[in-house]
């Protein structure tokens, strides 16, 4: 462990950049308008929101390769752009040797831009989508997804989308990645920005582990997307910062043979790619989290130490019986996750402890799993209620059943009750009646902006009801009767 202070480096505008690590919570917005004169990037919500702020960051893969990450700068703190690269919009027309680069001119064309303040942070997560599919346009639907962190008031999407299209016909203008990758593998070696009691960012589990254990009081800092917010709202002190975000063994999500392990600081990007691969029905729920650029930095880890009762990803992770694996110093000790919580926001985590990984059980052969988020808007919404259901039928018996439920609860908790109507019983409407009833027995919801009590236990015995119509062993559904999403593929 090193008390000694050193500098943020990243590259910035083809040059690597030196800035001291004294205010780790200064934002990359703050730094890229107030410093580097760079004001072609906005400010929106600052929260993580509206998009306006969208940058786009480069760093390596694990296969030595370059990623390109739309972000948002408003909720960023500086000091975890170090040993990577930042492209923001004034980028763009160089790249173009001085003309527009093709996603700039087809917005222009195609009549994407009116009162602009948008502009910027769509062209860079345009960007970002162009730089991804060398190959050329991907579906409308793909693009749509790409853009769900940015908000625009005057255009109505559709131009945008248009633009999106058709940057893709003009002549190429790709990034020159080898300069990039040179100066990245340079900077992987210069010493990790640290400032004494202030910010350290540890690259490996065994300094994180001992930094924990010295300093239980510090702040933990993943992807920032909820810590962010407590600085740009709260306007709180944070006082002394650990940052994960750079300890490799932490970054891997790996599929086992029994369990898949994401590593805390895996994005959540990684993360839900991962879970959907292996339980496709976890779709819908991965695109309607939040928005890509806050599913590029926030974590899983991060979701679950947080323990709002309306994250998305506990509920998941309680139906496919997720076990947290949590380390203090050497020691690790494993938690099922539906004994995680202990109130509202309130954990079993040890102080010096942390979450280093998350490990799903992979899929029994008869396990139908089916999670179903309900939020005032489609995309980029907080829930008002989730539900993650998990049923084993061994013929029409329900041989095992966890149904999990964010928003109906200080916690994000199973239903015993209803959980208790079920097993053992053959999977028929009266069952599904029963398990209905027991719900009220399970929550007593609140009423908040979000949604009355009354509506949170009615729309949760729909989904119950939904589930049953999907999974039921005589005449089930098809998913295209019920998904949204089936309709968008029609169209
Ligand atoms: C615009 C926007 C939309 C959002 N939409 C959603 C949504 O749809 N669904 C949803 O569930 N959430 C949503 N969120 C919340 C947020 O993105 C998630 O909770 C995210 O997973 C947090 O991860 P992070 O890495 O950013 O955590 P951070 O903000 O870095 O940390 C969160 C908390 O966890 C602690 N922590 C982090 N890692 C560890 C660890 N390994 N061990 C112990 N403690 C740790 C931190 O100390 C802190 O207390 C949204 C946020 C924003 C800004
Ligand atoms: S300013 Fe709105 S997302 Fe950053
Ligand atoms: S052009 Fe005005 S907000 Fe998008």
């Amino acid at each position: 462990m090193t008390e000694a202070s050193h500098p943020i480096r990243f590259l910035h505008r083809g040059a690597v950049v030196a800035v001291d690590a004294d205010a780790p919570t200064r934002t990359v917005l703050e730094w890229l308008r107030e410093d580097a004169r760079c004001t072609g990037t906005k400010e929106g919500c600052a929260e993580g929101d509206c998009g306006a702020c969208t940058v786009v960051v480069g760093e390596l893969d694990e296969r030595g390769g370059l990623a390109l990450k739309p972000v948002n700068a408003c909720i960023r703190f500086l000091p975890t752009l170090a040993g990577k690269a930042l492209w923001t919009v004034e980028d763009l027309a160089a790249m173009g040797g001085g003309a527009l680069h093709p996603v700039q001119q087809a917005l222009v064309d195609n009549h994407g831009s009116q009162c602009g303040f948008c502009t910027p942070g769509f062209v860079m997560s345009l960007w970002a989508c162009y730089e991804r599919h060398p190959e050329g346009a991907p579906s409308r639907q793909q693009l749509a997804d790409d853009l769900s962190g940015n908000l625009c008031r005057c255009t109505g999407y559709r131009p945008i989308l248009d633009a999106g299209q058709r940057m893709f016909e003009s002549p190429r203008v790709a990034l020159d990645r080898a300069p990039v990758l040179r100066a990245l593998r340079e900077l992987s070696s210069a010493p990790a920005p640290s400032q004494a009691g202030a910010y350290h960012a540890p690259r490996t589990l065994a300094e994180l582990a001992a930094l924990r254990l010295a300093r239980p009081e510090a702040r933990l800092l993943a992807g920032g997307t909820d810590v962010g917010l407590w600085v740009t709202k709260q306007m709180r002190d944070l006082g002394e910062l650990i940052h994960l975000g750079d300890v490799a063994e932490l970054r891997r999500v790996r599929i086992e043979d029994d369990a898949i392990v994401i590593g805390a600081a895996a994005t959540l990007e990684q993360a839900w790619a991962a879970l959907t691969a292996e339980w496709p029905a976890l779709r819908e729920v991965w695109l309607r989290f939040a928005s890509l650029p806050v599913r590029e930095a926030g974590t899983m880890g991060g979701n679950v130490a947080n323990g709002s009762p309306i994250g998305d990803s506990a509920p998941v992770l309680i139906a496919l019986g997720a076990t947290l694996r949590l380390r203090r110093g050497d020691a690790l000790r494993r938690v099922a996750l539906d004994d995680f919580y202990t109130g509202y926001m309130k954990n079993r985590l040890e102080p010096g402890e942390f979450v280093e990984a998350i490990e799903v059980p992979r899929a029994a052969a008869a396990q139908r799993l089916a999670a179903y988020k309900i939020s005032k808007r489609h995309d980029s919404d907080i829930s008002a209620v989730l539900g993650a259901f998990a049923i084993e039928l061994d013929g029409a018996r329900i041989a095992a059943v966890r149904l999990a439920w964010g928003g109906l609860a200080a916690t994000v908790q199973r239903a015993a009750a209803a959980e208790a109507a079920l097993l053992g019983r053959d999977w028929d409407e009266a069952a599904l009646q029963a398990a209905q009833q027991a719900l009220a027995a399970d929550f007593k919801p609140l009423t908040d902006v979000r949604a009355s009590a009354a509506y949170r236990l009615r729309v949760a015995r729909n989904l119950l009801r939904r589930y049953w119509l999907e999974t039921r062993p005589v005449d089930p559904l098809p998913p295209r009767a019920l998904s949204v999403w089936a309709l968008e593929e029609v169209r």
